[in-house]
């Protein structure tokens, strides 16, 4: 079938809005997507049909928990991974500060981070902090001419120290695709953890976390069709062993060690139904020749 511009606009109520006398043009990148209507409908049906706190017997805790769960098997669909590798939380930006905060506890004789200079600082922040605590943090370098960033730079700063390589897959700011299945096994040669930012590229491309072999992905729902919300993928081994920092009272199981406080349910709720709404698309268009693809060169067109 060929890809339906129209039947896909359909689904985006905010297409309708207008400004201006004119229909609103969303040209806001960076900002996210519009949600389509099947998204804001699962949100509703959450708050009018589920509204609970989790792990009750009653039936609206009951119900809540059904979506949770169902909306975690989506988002492992999504990610390539078990459905406990998978957590929620307030953003991108969140959860990688819980996850740099949780890693740096425990360096031993690791105490350096590698990032790159072609990252969001939302995954460069979290780990720069950690400067307070000692780590040395070393930036791979952006190539201008290629617009990529340079690969001999950044295998050159690994090595036996490093505890951590963040780096993401696409760039939100200019659109390069980084190889990060390469990146990953340069970093693994070393011995060192991957955390791969997937808020730009989880939209255009699809992730694979067991074919990336990466220990740490993160990405952000509002990106692909849903509500803000962030998404947290853990290898098992690496996520059993994460020391985070959570209540007395809560869960060390995963993915509840790194689930602080009540989570924003609806936004869970949403974030299932936008994958939901992406397997759709897959299927009614997923052979079409229009969709979008990668022009070998890394860069999205
Ligand atoms: C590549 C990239 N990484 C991280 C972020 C931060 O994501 P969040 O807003 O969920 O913290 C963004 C947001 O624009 C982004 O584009």
């Amino acid at each position: 079938m060929n890809y339906d511009v129209q039947y896909i606009r359909k689904q985006f109520p905010a297409l309708d809005l207008i400004v201006n006398g004119h229909n609103a043009a969303y040209f806001d990148g960076p900002g996210g997507t519009q949600v389509p209507q099947r998204v804001i409908d699962a949100m509703v049906d959450y708050l009018v049909r589920c509204n609970a706190n989790a792990g009750g017997s009653f039936l609206t805790s009951r119900n809540s928990d059904a979506v949770l769960s169902k909306a975690r098997l989506a988002l492992a669909d999504f990610l390539g991974c078990d459905a406990d590798e998978v957590a929620f939380g307030q953003n991108m930006t969140t959860l990688n500060y819980q996850l740099a905060f949780a890693l740096g506890r425990e360096a031993g004789s690791r105490n350096e981070i590698l990032i790159t200079e072609i990252d969001h600082e939302a995954n460069r922040g979290p780990w720069l902090a950690l400067a307070e605590r000692g780590f040395i943090i070393k930036e791979a370098k952006f190539d201008p001419e290629k617009c990529q960033l340079d690969l001999d730079d950044f295998r050159s700063k690994l090595s036996e120290k490093t505890l951590v390589a963040a780096f993401s897959y696409a760039s939100n700011g200019i659109g390069t695709v980084s190889d990060v299945h390469q990146m990953v096994r340069m970093a693994h040669q070393v011995g060192a953890l991957t955390v791969v930012d997937a808020v730009h590229f989880a939209l255009h491309g699809p992730v694979d976390v067991r074919d990336l072999d990466t220990d740490f992905l993160i990405c952000s729902a509002y990106k692909f069709f849903g509500p803000h919300i962030g998404v947290f993928y853990g290898r098992r081994d690496r996520f059993e062993n994460l020391p985070t920092y959570r209540l007395r009272v809560q869960s060390e199981q995963i993915p509840y060690r790194i689930e602080t406080g009540t989570l924003n349910h609806e936004g869970i709720a949403g974030a299932g139904e936008a994958v939901e709404f992406i397997a759709d698309l897959g299927e009614k268009f997923g052979n079409s020749d229009d969709l979008l693809k990668t022009g070998g060169n890394g860069i999205y067109c």
